[in-house]
């Protein structure tokens, strides 16, 4: 992997301004998951845009021009088509070669599933150059006025740039991939009936506006914690099997983040300081599939990715399905596009856009 890219809308969401409009509390939401706000697309924003700036971060810092990216990988779970496929629209937009582009469908677990795709594309000598790109804006597949699903999630996107021409980078040591249809009930989309009541308060315009696919996420938050704790555990701990070492031999974990209760009750079961966990659901909320590029590239932005180090990249969701990815830490290039930074002072917002090089040089 030879570059990261991330971005994220402007727009900041606090609990206290759902709170407004939705019987919930910020003390409910930040017990329960440890959001204290999430990212939601300004309307002009398309899915497209998010996309095309995490690939742009990505491609910048690493250096590579689109020209050469030779098969373009996309993930969503939250279309604003069914076709054609976001990778086909960007590969335009990028002005990518003719190659390969389509659309992986894993939910929450894509940007890794479209990791493992191209890396098999290489090795076979399908591809050389691929861009994997998960852009989601939740917002518009939410329903907001059911509060068991509303405050949890945020929009995003992340970008993983696989292959090269010579370029160095993260390499990959172990893949757990999988998939159990039987749960698929779980977590899913069911059609969109507004109520036909009117609010008591004015809605913004990210929870009145069309959904845009006339659905919405479902979820029985209880079995997707159960399973999330339970498959979190089992892939870091098979991972490690596999490199023949202890799970808290892994220097760094960077799961998808669904929320931290989540991440720290998988920590207490595998003995691994909660403090080895990297985890943004604080400020971004649950992503979705664009969820583990956009902690990687914190992470590493942080200091937090040390070379010759093991660093374990673990996604779950919809389906179900998993993914877990261990990598070998190597310098990467990192880019991270994001206007509403006002925080961490990780992105480029308001400076210059950082050359590659200096991308280790950022301090939080
Ligand atoms: O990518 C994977 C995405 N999915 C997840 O990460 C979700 C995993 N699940 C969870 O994290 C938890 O199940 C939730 C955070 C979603 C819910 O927490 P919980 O402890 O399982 O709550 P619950 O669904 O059992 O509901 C407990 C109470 C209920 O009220 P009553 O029936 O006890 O009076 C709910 O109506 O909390 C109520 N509730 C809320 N209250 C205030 C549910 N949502 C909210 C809310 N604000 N937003």
């Amino acid at each position: 992997m030879v570059g990261i890219g991330s971005a994220v809308p402007g727009q900041r969401v606090s609990n206290s301004e759902i709170e407004t409009f939705l019987d919930t509390s910020d003390e409910w939401i930040q017990s329960r998951t440890g959001i204290r706000e999430r990212r939601v697309a300004e309307p002009e924003l398309t899915l497209l845009e998010l996309a095309a700036r995490a690939a742009r971060a990505a491609l910048t810092a690493a250096g590579v021009d689109p020209a050469a990216v030779d098969t373009v990988i996309c993930s969503s779970s939250s279309p604003d088509a069914t076709f054609p496929s976001l990778a086909c629209r960007l590969q335009a937009e990028l002005g990518c070669p003719h190659g390969p582009a389509f659309d992986v469908q894993a939910a929450c677990s894509g940007a890794l599933y479209g990791m493992v795709l191209a890396q098999s594309m290489i090795q076979s000598g399908l591809s050389r150059t691929v861009l994997v790109v998960a852009a989601e804006i939740f917002s518009r597949l939410l329903d907001w006025s059911d509060r068991s699903t509303a405050v949890l999630f945020g929009d995003g996107a992340g970008a993983f740039l696989v292959g090269g021409h010579d370029q160095k980078g993260a390499e990959i040591v172990a893949i757990d991939l999988g998939a159990d249809g039987g749960g698929a009930w779980a977590l899913d989309t069911v059609r969109y009936r507004p109520s036909e009541e009117a609010p008591s308060t004015p809605l913004p315009e990210y929870a009145s506006s069309a959904r845009a696919l006339d659905r919405v996420v479902h979820m029985d938050g209880r079995e997707v914690f159960r399973f999330s704790t339970k498959i979190l555990e089992q892939i870091v701990v098979r991972l490690a099997g596999a490199a023949g070492i202890e799970p808290n031999e892994i220097a760094l974990i960077v799961p998808h983040q669904a929320n931290s209760r989540i991440l720290a009750t998988a920590a207490g079961r595998l003995g691994v300081p909660f403090e080895r966990f990297a985890c943004n659901v604080e400020r971004l909320g649950n992503t979705s599939s664009a969820s583990i590029p956009l902690a990687l590239a914190e992470a590493d932005r942080l200091g937090r990715c040390h070379d010759g180090e093991l660093v374990c990249l673990v996604a779950f969701g919809g389906g179900l399905t998993w993914c877990g990815v261990l990598l070998r830490w190597q310098p990467t290039a990192v880019g991270i596009d994001d206007p509403g930074d006002l925080d961490t002072n990780l992105g480029i917002a308001g400076r210059e856009q950082l050359p590659s090089q200096d991308h280790k040089e950022v301090s939080a």
